[in-house]
């Protein structure tokens, strides 16, 4: 049962879709439509197109570089990473339109709004057992061993897990929820019959999404015993890799960056000493999907891992990625602790402000650092050494730091500032090559089908899977072909080869059986992202084109037929196979 097709409409126009894009990617205006930076995958180029109409409920996007296309409720879907239901529900919330009763009870939307809340009832159990008769060992834990007030225990909504296998399982079943339901959430585990409470004599940190849902826990022994954390592992509401620990908190940070570290209680740490811009990557290393999350608040990273080999590791690719995804990275050493919470502790919250400063500074470090590599006397070395700093200013600097660590290279190796500015912006255009480059390798081998995993037939079928693609492209602009009896009458879901065309062609007849109407909203709720994506690439392909007549969408199913007839394998029957090839001859000497 899908929504009523007003509302979707009325929703969309409400919705904004330029607003909505530009919250995450910098749009510019680009004839009728606007181009950003796709949001979507790493790129220098703006391949990202917003298609802009003059009904509002008709705007979408598409993706040259990378396919990716939709409109304003595939684009929550996929950067919310929600289910259609909930990225219906959660626009809606937003624009402030009510969803309409009959559907408000559907079985999807109630399923991850009672997940949210079975959340917050643990978490609730959790906190009041911490401050409870039973919760005194944990409550010791927090704030005698590790120094934490009862304000930022609030704060945080920390809570304890008794030791039980239990005590939270009952609890939460006295409240209506289902065992399923509790072993769906990672709350609890299932061991033939029995279910059991997954966390036991742990303090407890929840995770909390950007929206204020407590999606997830992380729980901490008080003792050596292993494993010293327990997390919970990805649910229906908690994908790991998208979330970030206090980004709910750490998003309406005043700074102009954010300070990643590695563990709950480094992050704790700071936001009690006044850095409230700190998040963790939750023990694991930094993900493309985090690194493009966070650059939709801040511009620049300060990167402080733990001190070990594991930590300086995860620098490293921290660091790749950040950059990939146009971040700033300065990189904080805690020098004298093994991570910020002892530093901190140790030290104190102006020394760590130091680190700050210094981490800003490391440019004229590195500098330094580079300048001893070279006999400044000697004019060829200079040179070299000049070389070499430009190309350490074509990191991820802004322009701003570039002019000042430019001047400072003049008066170091006494050449000209204009020609170091000309070397930098040769070397700068150089790299702006080698990426244009790369992107278009990948577009090419997307076009050519390697890896696709959208169409995985397409390496069988290449030339179907083009002709396919021309189908469905003219009946998105032509839906009414759908519904005329000639088309009908050569055209069926079976026609196709490739499966992804086949079911892309019945969720479009489908739809527009129903609605007299094909939207992409309408089909969103039927395939999946990744398949409108790829009718919408279809529609952009034939709306270059003039003839888009159902003369031409017939050609194409006709070449398709004959293609699908040198596709099936020899029969083995000779004289059948021979009365094939014969009947193919008559029909092109026909045409
Ligand atoms: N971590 C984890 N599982 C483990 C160990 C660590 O998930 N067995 C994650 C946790 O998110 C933890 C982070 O990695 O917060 C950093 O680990 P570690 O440095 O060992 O812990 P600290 O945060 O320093 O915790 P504490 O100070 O309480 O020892
Ligand atoms: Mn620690």
């Amino acid at each position: 049962m899908a929504f009523p097709q007003n509302f979707i409409m009325e929703l969309k126009s409400r919705a904004n879709l330029v607003d909505l894009i530009s919250s995450v990617t910098e749009l510019k205006r680009a004839g009728s439509n606007l181009v950003g930076r796709c949001p979507f995958h790493n790129e220098r180029t703006g391949s990202f197109t917003v298609f802009n109409s003059s009904d509002p409920s008709a705007a979408h996007y598409y993706c040259f570089g990378c396919g990716e296309g939709g409109d304003a409720i595939t684009f929550v879907m996929k950067t919310e990473n929600l289910d259609y239901p909930a990225a219906v529900e959660a626009l809606a919330n937003r624009v402030g339109m009510k969803v309409p009763e009959e559907r408000r009870f559907g079985e999807k939307k109630l399923d991850r709004a009672r997940l949210y809340e079975l959340n917050a009832a643990a978490a609730r159990f959790f906190h009041e057992t911490l401050i409870g008769e039973k919760g005194k060992i944990g409550l010791d834990y927090l704030m005698n061993k590790r120094g934490l007030s009862m304000g930022v225990i609030r704060h945080f909504g920390l809570g304890f897990a008794p030791q039980s296998w239990n005590e939270l399982t009952d609890a939460m079943k006295k409240k209506g929820f289902t065992e399923d339901e509790l072993v769906s959430v990672f709350l609890a585990g299932r061991k033939g019959e029995r279910v059991f409470d997954m966390f036991r004599g742990r303090v407890m940190f929840p995770i909390i999404d950007l929206s204020g849902h407590i999606i997830a826990f992380g729980g901490r022994v008080m003792d050596n015993s292993t494993p010293k954390y327990l997390n919970s592992s990805d649910t229906a509401v908690f994908k790991k890799r998208m979330n970030l620990y206090a980004l709910n908190f750490a998003k309406s940070t005043t700074r102009d960056a954010l300070i990643f570290c590695e563990g709950y209680m480094d992050v704790i740490a700071l936001h009690r000493a006044g850095f409230t811009n700190a998040v963790a990557t939750l023990g694991t290393a930094i993900t493309p999907e985090q690194a493009r999350l966070v650059r939709r608040y801040v511009k620049k990273v300060y990167l402080c891992y733990d001190s070990d080999d594991a930590g300086q590791r995860a620098t490293a690719k921290a660091i790749e990625l950040l950059e990939a995804a146009d971040v700033q990275v300065r990189v904080i050493t805690v020098k004298g602790a093994k991570d910020p919470d002892e530093f901190i502790t140790k030290f104190g919250a102006d020394a760590f402000e130091k680190l700050l400063a210094d981490a800003d500074g490391h440019i004229e470090y590195a500098f330094r650092k580079l300048a001893r590599d070279f006999n400044l006397d000697v004019p060829e070395e200079r040179l070299r050494f000049a070389r070499a700093a430009c190309e350490m200013l074509c990191g991820n600097f802004s322009a701003l730091e570039r002019e000042v660590y430019l001047s400072r290279l003049a008066e170091l190796t006494k050449i000209d500032l204009a020609v170091l500015r000309n070397q930098l912006s040769s070397i700068l255009k150089g790299r702006e090559r080698a990426v244009k480059k790369r992107e278009q390798t990948q577009v090419l081998q997307k076009l050519s089908g390697y890896g696709d995993r959208v169409n995985p037939d397409r390496q069988k079928y290449p030339a179907a899977a083009i002709i396919e693609e021309q189908i469905l492209g003219i009946l998105f602009l032509h839906p009414e072909f759908l519904a005329d009896a000639q088309v009908a009458g050569v055209l069926s879901a079976e026609t196709f080869l490739c499966a992804v065309h086949s079911r892309a062609f019945a969720a479009m007849k489908d739809v527009y059986a129903q609605s007299d109407l094909l939207d992409i909203a309408l089909l969103s709720a039927v395939l999946s992202p990744e398949e409108v994506s790829l009718i919408m690439g279809a529609k952009l392909l034939r709306e270059k084109l003039t003839d888009n007549s159902k003369a031409v969408l017939l050609d194409l199913v006709g070449r398709l037929g004959e293609l699908k007839d040198k596709e099936t394998a020899p029969s083995g029957d000779l004289a059948a196979d021979i009365e094939k090839i014969r009947q193919r001859k008559l029909k092109k000497e026909r045409q």
